[in-house]
């Protein structure tokens, strides 16, 4: 069992969720939470953390590698849990160099830290030390509509820059396994959501728009298809790996409902006509608009986490339409969070330009 974490990216939405979860689910355990602080990591989503005292917040980059092995080294860290990254399709599409910088170059900067300090220097024991990498099923490429689902047995097939970005990390995580020995975890995990999602991904975008009254974009026809897991799920599996998992393996994680995109912002719709109907009586769907599709838009995710199921016992809690609700409810109680976060010219611009 971990007692001193290196949690990076803990800033943003599913660290922050993370740092959240282990605080409660563990008594003895303490968090190092390493980020830069990116637009996409606020310290606003580390606001009244249960039992505070047990997490300390360090702003650097993955990228410093002399930083990262001082903090490994004054905190006896015995598990890392990487979660940073740049994680946004479309910004990916508009620039991809960050992803280079972070998702690739960051990783290897953290592994070459991890490898000096507890294997080349001996610094620390490696006897019971875990480097989990947190990682996405978009690396496997993209599903036709009847294709089974992807297993950790399917080829990687990465089609976005920001995919192609995190498979070359998990390549380089897996590697160190094989060459250094490094006890390395990787989990593959399909689409989140929940409470703290910066509003530029499909659920929170759709009702941070809803409720201002903006059109809600569907790229194409909507008729892509997502497989979608309730943050806390996914934290929970994350856990499970990090106590249970076998070193050196992969599991892969879904929530088992998959659906297409249109009919996610109508859902949403209809859970805001019930929670907070709008003044003119009319549905929140009437603010659906069909804008041009992505580049290179993958048409299926999909994943069968039989192996996370059988092997660590895992399971998710929340169905598509509880998690569904207790998101919306939370941006609801929560529209100063949005206020806060929700005005980035440039990017905003971008997205009016190549989407219409
Ligand atoms: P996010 O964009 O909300 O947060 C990323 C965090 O990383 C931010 O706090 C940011 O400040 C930090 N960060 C970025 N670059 C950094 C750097 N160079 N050094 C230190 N910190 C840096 O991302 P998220 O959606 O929470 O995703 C977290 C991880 O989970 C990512 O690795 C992502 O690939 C993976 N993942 C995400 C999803 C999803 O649906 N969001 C699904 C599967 C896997
Ligand atoms: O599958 C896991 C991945 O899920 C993670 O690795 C990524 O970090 C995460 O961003 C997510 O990627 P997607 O591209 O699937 O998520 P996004 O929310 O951007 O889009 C979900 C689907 O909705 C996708 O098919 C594109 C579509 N979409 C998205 C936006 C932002 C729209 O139709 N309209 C939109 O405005």
């Amino acid at each position: 069992m971990p007692k001193n974490i290196l949690v990076t990216g803990g800033a943003g939405f599913i660290g922050s969720n993370f740092v959240r979860y282990l605080l409660v689910a563990n008594p003895d355990v303490r968090i190092v939470n390493y980020d830069s602080l990116t637009y996409a990591g606020s310290l606003e989503n580390l606001k009244d953390l249960p039992d505070p005292e047990r997490h300390i917040f360090v702003e650097g980059d993955i990228n410093d590698q002399g930083k990262v092995e001082g903090l490994l080294q004054e905190y006896k860290i015995d598990a890392l849990v990487h979660f940073a990254a740049e994680s946004h399709v479309d910004r990916s599409i508009l620039g991809p160099e960050a992803f280079i910088q972070t998702n690739i170059i960051g990783t290897f900067r953290l592994l070459e830290a991890v490898r000096r300090v507890y294997i080349e220097e001996k610094l620390l024991p490696l006897e019971g030390f875990r480097f989990h990498h947190i990682s996405t099923d978009e690396v496997f490429g993209e599903l036709g509509t009847d294709d089974p689902p992807f297993t950790e047995e399917t080829p990687y097939a990465p089609n976005s820059p920001y995919a192609a970005s995190k498979a070359s990390s998990d390549h380089l995580v897996r590697a160190y396994h094989h060459t250094y020995g490094l006890p390395i975890l990787i989990t593959n995990c399909t689409n989140n959501y929940g409470p703290y999602q910066y509003p530029e991904k499909l659920i929170p975008l759709t009702i941070s728009n809803a409720l201002a009254g903006k059109r809600l974009p569907v790229y194409g026809q909507g008729k892509q298809m997502r497989d979608w897991l309730y943050v806390s799920d996914h934290c929970s599996a994350i856990w499970e790996a990090l106590q249970r998992g076998k070193v050196g393996e992969t599991y892969a994680v879904g929530g088992d409902t998959q659906v297409v995109n249109l009919e996610i912002v109508e859902t949403l719709c209809e859970i805001l006509d019930e929670l907070k109907p709008r003044a003119s009586g009319e549905s929140y769907a009437e603010l659906i608009t069909f804008v041009k599709d992505r580049p290179g838009h993958d048409w299926r995710y999909d994943i069968d986490s039989s192996k996370i199921k059988s092997k660590l016992g895992w399971q998710a809690k929340e169905t598509l339409h509880s998690g569904l609700m207790k998101t919306v409810q939370w941006y609801l109680d929560n529209a100063q969070w949005i206020e806060a976060i929700n005005s980035e010219g440039e990017y905003k611009g971008w997205i009016k330009e190549n989407y219409g």
